[in-house]
């Protein structure tokens, strides 16, 4: 007997996290009757689970992609408004997959495609501390102790960020080029660090995620992590456990 929200993340459906949010959110049945209580145990070989009506089973091979997500889309699997995702961004039939994690809509660059909710669950979740880089571009040029600021914690709404690597690394027009190397992952984080700093930003990008970089990857093209970068990924998300 295995929880229900591990089994749903065994099979691709999503992260173990998010397929709690699904569970609670009244999406998930075994055998024809919804559950929305987190203690539920299912049995892999009998009970039949489906989400959202559609039956799941167990992947057989982990996909795992990196996409250069384009400004416009949306990180989610479906948007009430009806604006695009990044999985649009897929061959039509392709096996199924979610992103780790969230861009914001109009932020660009790296982001994981996975049906690997382990892997998913380490990458997103505070205690591993997977670094993320991004680039960005702020208004202004930020002195020196504003940017001691970023490197030490500024205090946002929810609570003072962890230390952070912050360099200039170009100056152009008056605004300056960021790079920042954070171990957290909460919403709009970067945006509202730098607006916290007086230097809003004007364009993000994600360019690395652990030992993964986005290198010349074209905007809205996606490729297979190859064996070497999996090691990695994998490598420090177990020395981190
Ligand atoms: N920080 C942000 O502000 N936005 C993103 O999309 C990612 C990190």
């Amino acid at each position: 007997m295995e929880r229900l929200q591990k089994y749903l993340a065994r099979c691709g459906v999503a992260s173990r996290r998010k397929a709690e949010e699904l569970i609670v959110a009244g999406l998930v049945a075994v055998n024809g009757e919804v559950v929305r209580e987190l203690g539920v145990k299912v049995d892999p070989e009998r009970d039949r689970v489906t989400v959202a009506g559609r039956p799941i089973s167990l992947v057989s091979e982990g996909i795992y992609l990196m996409l250069n997500k384009p400004p416009g889309y949306i990180t989610g699997n479906r948007d009430p408004r009806g604006r695009k995702t990044v999985l649009s961004l897929l061959p039509k039939g392709f096996p199924r997959v979610f992103p780790v994690g969230r861009l914001d809509y109009n932020t660009t660059g790296l982001l994981l495609l996975t049906n690997d909710g382990d892997l998913a669950y380490a990458l997103t979740h505070p205690k591993y501390q997977i670094e993320k880089v991004y680039q960005a571009l702020v208004r202004g040029v930020p002195a020196d102790d504003a940017l001691n600021l970023l490197r030490q914690g500024v205090v946002l709404e929810d609570g003072p960020t962890l230390p952070a690597t912050v360099d200039i690394i170009k100056v152009k027009a008056g605004n300056a080029i960021l790079k920042l190397g954070l171990r957290e992952g909460r919403n709009r984080q970067v945006r509202r660090m730098c607006a916290a700093v007086g230097h809003p930003v004007l364009k993000l990008e994600r360019i690395a995620i652990g030992p993964l970089s986005l290198g010349d990857l074209a905007l809205g093209q996606y490729r297979r992590l190859t064996g070497a970068e999996l090691k990695a990924l994998q490598k420090q998300i177990g020395q981190a456990r």
